[in-house]
């Protein structure tokens, strides 16, 4: 282990520790100084930020900030009928949050939604962020999704350390906060797929990238907080839910391996499609033309590559990789092992696109031109090749890393490691890098940046410890529905 630097992101972690009446929270996103006005919101702390930080912690044998952070979130989550009741800091918390019903433009929450973010004031107040302050007004629709997974992951923890007592995913508030969230994500809607469908920007890209409808990374976080529900929830307690989960489950993983599956023999299939075809036989469900594949597509994969593409929709397959997605989809078996080692091996095949200087391109390639004008507004936070476009996120750090392991790929997780390790301290931990090769810390990234640092840390440990990564995959055991 490289100490020196392990030891300091293990100092700045602890430095990141957000309180409530002294007991530890969360992390705030950012620990950099800068001026209040120009701090925007990342003296918050983000629920999706924090997941990393949450594992690091559990790895290292900390329970009790993780546990207080999901008490803490599944107070603030909303519940109109405020049927959740329960003790400690979560009752705490509620009865400080609840009555302030939140009206956004006159409308309320949906129920089940978790927010985005929170802050806790020096006055003590509690103000979280469910999108009517976030810049562009976005709906954090993947926190839900998060907490359920790292409430698995602690569950987990406990079991490991031999603590059944420290245990809480059957409390009587839990089971509902998790019922809820499933709730909003299987509800009916006005759509056709087992996927899910959302808005623009509501998970980590959140801002405007042309990833609404079915992004892949969203259904790779649904397919884990499914599988991670089964779990935890008590078939007494939610047996409506745990059927709707157990017949969504089979239909979601079979569509996304079939479907969002992009290998040399697709993009073939891809180009003897015939179009307009009308009827439930048609092969060509989504009306997909032939020429809309990119010229970079095929060359890319090569012959033995493969990935889950970023969305799919009417006349619509969106060709870019995004890497959390593509991770994560292992790390749950979205993927099957196949299709897993073909994206590790186009991850090997393609390193100085994807890795570059600094693990790892968010998502690759970068819209340019008159793509980057009509599908991100002309951002120009997201100019080609910087933040979410096409930019590099240390964070990912983690997530390649146990997509190494588990396809037992390890060196490659440890040579993006080492990469990293050439410039993460003496760069002051960014948020992110720019440039086609990521090497400029980016133009607009904070530094100290926490899930950076957790990030790091979590790959540092579960190299060193290969059984960490039982927090966050399941069992050998087949999904519902395969063989
Ligand atoms: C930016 C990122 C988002 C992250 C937040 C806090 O808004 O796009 O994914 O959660 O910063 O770090």
């Amino acid at each position: 282990m490289n100490s020196r630097i392990v030891e300091e992101a293990q100092a700045r972690l602890k430095q990141s520790i957000m309180t409530y009446q002294q007991q530890p929270v969360g992390t705030v996103a950012a620990k950099e100084d800068v001026l209040e006005e120009e701090q925007l919101n990342y003296g918050h702390c983000f629920v999706r930020d924090f997941v990393p930080s949450g594992l690091a912690f559990l790895m290292q044998g900390e329970r009790e900030i993780v546990r207080n952070f999901l008490e803490f979130t599944l107070a603030l989550q909303s519940d109109r009928a405020g049927l959740k009741k329960g003790q400690g800091l979560f009752g705490e918390v509620r009865q400080h949050w609840q009555g302030k019903e939140l009206l956004i433009d006159g409308i309320r929450l949906g129920e089940g939604l978790m927010p985005a973010s929170f802050e806790v004031t020096s006055n003590q107040e509690i103000e979280p962020d469910f999108g009517q302050r976030a810049i562009g007004r976005v709906t954090p629709v993947d926190s839900g999704l998060w907490w359920i997974i790292l409430l698995r992951a602690y569950e987990k923890a406990c079991q490991i350390a031999n603590r059944p007592e420290e245990k809480i995913a059957h409390r009587i508030e839990f089971q509902r906060g998790i019922q809820l969230i499933l709730d909003i994500c299987l509800s009916k809607r006005f759509d056709m797929t087992p996927t899910m469908l959302v808005p623009e920007a509501a998970f980590m890209i959140d801002r405007r990238m042309g990833v609404y409808g079915h992004p892949l990374e969203i259904q790779s976080l649904f397919h884990h907080a499914l599988r991670a529900a089964r779990y935890e929830l008590l078939v007494n307690e939610s047996y409506i839910e745990k059927r709707e989960v157990d017949s969504r489950l089979p239909l979601l993983t079979k569509y996304i391996r079939e479907r969002y599956w992009l290998d040399p023999k697709r993009v073939r299939a891809i180009y003897r499609y015939q179009t307009e075809e009308f009827g439930e036989t048609a092969l060509n469900k989504f009306n997909i033309y032939e020429n809309s594949v990119p010229e970079w597509v095929l060359p890319w994969v090569d012959r033995k590559g493969g990935y889950l593409v970023g969305n799919l929709g009417v006349g619509w397959i969106d060709f870019r990789f995004f890497s959390q997605g593509n991770l994560l989809s292992i790390i749950s078996g979205l993927a099957t092992p196949e299709q897993s080692n073909s994206i590790m091996h186009l991850i090997e095949l393609q390193w100085s696109k994807l890795m570059g200087n600094m693990p790892m391109k968010l998502c690759y390639p970068a819209l340019e031109e008159r793509d980057w004008e009509s599908i991100t507004g002309c951002d120009p936070k997201n100019v080609p090749w910087s933040y979410h476009n096409g930019g590099s996120w240390p964070v990912l750090l983690w997530s390649l890393t146990a997509a190494a392991l588990k396809t037992k790929k390890i060196e490659i997780a440890e040579r993006a490691i080492q990469q990293a390790e050439h410039y993460l301290l003496d760069d002051e931990w960014p948020e992110y890098y720019d440039g086609k090769n990521g090497d400029v810390i980016g133009r607009e990234a904070r530094l100290y940046q926490t899930w950076t640092i957790a990030g790091y840390l979590v790959a540092k440990y579960l190299i060193q410890d290969r059984d960490h990564l039982k927090l966050i995959t399941f069992g050998d055991e087949p999904e519902l529905g395969e063989e």
